[in-house]
């Protein structure tokens, strides 16, 4: 069960013994709360400015007005993610600390191999999200004790293990917390709406997960939450490598 697994991550980590009264029924603020009171300012919130980040950022924002957040821009958002991101920074009046690629990097890309190289292959688009996203996080990662994730059960079957609190072996084991794992897309949705939450547009376009513009497309009510990321992939393939601890159960 849920503390059980917990407790074992934690044995083998002292760090998170503060935080290892987390349980599964906690609301999402209660966890951020607990995780933020911890880590300090060596704790920050990864946002795309999905549903799920900009309820983090509002519940971290109610909790401290000087709470992280960090993007990674991979030169391929939307516009209206653009747009998105500036209204919430107005209304927080809250710093949003974007990271880029490496330049050399997505210019020997593009140059090599063109600007849609990501359609080729598996390979070739894991190349892509290494460059424009991968990296990137490491380093908006290093030097911080913890991050946040908008990341749910519900989202994907690669997601379905998913942990309030894990440690991030991919990045140097700091904890990885993610505290709406259990919430469902409505109530993520209704607390939105709830508390008039700046969100991207392209939701009212029938989108129900957004990265970056060529690899996202809307999809049917009913389909998998991630059917539009990447749909000429397979599902177990669906993941960008930000979250490479998420697996698919075996069948
Ligand atoms: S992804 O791995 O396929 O891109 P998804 O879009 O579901 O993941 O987002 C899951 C979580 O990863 C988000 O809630 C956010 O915490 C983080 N994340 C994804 N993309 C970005 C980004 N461009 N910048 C910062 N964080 C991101
Ligand atoms: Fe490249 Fe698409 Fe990955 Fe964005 S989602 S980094 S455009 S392959």
């Amino acid at each position: 069960d849920f503390v059980t697994d917990f407790k074992d991550t934690a044995d083998d980590n002292g760090e998170l013994s503060m935080i290892d009264s987390v349980v599964a029924t906690d609301a999402p603020q209660a966890i951020l709360q607990m995780a933020m009171e911890k880590f300090g300012a060596d704790i920050a919130l990864a946002s795309s400015f999905s549903m799920e980040d900009v309820v983090c950022i509002d519940m971290m924002m109610e909790i401290n007005p000087r709470a992280r957040i960090f993007a990674l821009d991979t030169g391929r958002l939307n516009e209206e993610t653009y747009a998105c991101a500036e209204k919430i920074r107005h209304k927080y009046d809250c710093n949003i600390e974007w990271f880029f690629p490496e330049n050399d990097s997505v210019q020997e890309l593009i140059r090599s191999k063109g600007l849609y190289s990501f359609k080729e292959s598996i390979e070739e688009r894991r190349q892509c999200c290494f460059i424009r996203k991968v990296e990137p996080l490491k380093r908006a990662l290093s030097g911080l004790h913890a991050w946040v994730t908008g990341q749910r059960r519900e989202q994907s079957n690669t997601r379905s293990n998913l942990q309030i609190v894990e440690i991030d072996a991919m990045h140097n084991n700091i904890a990885k917390i993610n505290p709406l794992t259990f919430w469902t897309a409505q109530q993520v949705r209704d607390y939105v709406e709830l508390r008039h939450i700046p969100y991207n547009t392209l939701y009212d376009q029938g989108y129900q997960s957004i990265g970056c513009s060529p690899c996202t497309r809307a999809s049917a009510l009913g389909e998998d939450e991630r059917s539009g990321r990447w749909w000429w992939e397979s599902a177990e393939h669906k993941e960008c490598g930000l979250h490479l601890t998420n697996y698919a159960p075996p069948a």
